[in-house]
């Protein structure tokens, strides 16, 4: 299976990151540093194709509440959409 890590790179991401890469799983770690931003909505639809589960351990990088609040909202809502749309 293709296994997409959005947050992959964070401190609960890279730890599952590394527990699923001792599988047989194709694991994708997917962040902004790596090119994939789901606030933006950069990168998201091509590490989504041929994806069998995605798994969103990202953060906000601000802890202020409507930061927060906006950050979760906008980056689930282009997830979802992404995901809908890949299959
Ligand atoms: N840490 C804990 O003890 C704990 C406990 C309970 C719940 N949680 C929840 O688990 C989740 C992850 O927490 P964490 O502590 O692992 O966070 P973290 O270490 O701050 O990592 C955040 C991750 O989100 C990525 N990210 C930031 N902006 C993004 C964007 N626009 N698009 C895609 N990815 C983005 C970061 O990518 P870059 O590295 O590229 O910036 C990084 O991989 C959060 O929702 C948190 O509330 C954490």
């Amino acid at each position: 299976m293709k296994i997409v890590i959005i947050g992959g790179t964070g401190l609960i991401g890279s730890q599952l990151v590394n527990q699923l890469r001792q599988t047989a799983h194709e694991v994708i770690a997917a962040s902004p540093s790596s090119g994939v931003n789901t606030l933006t909505g950069e990168g998201v639809k091509e590490v989504l194709v041929n994806a069998d589960v995605v798994i969103d351990v990202s953060n906000s990088p601000s802890f202020e509440a409507t930061a927060v609040m906006n950050f979760f909202k906008t980056s689930n809502g282009n997830l979802l959409e992404a995901a809908k749309e890949a299959g």
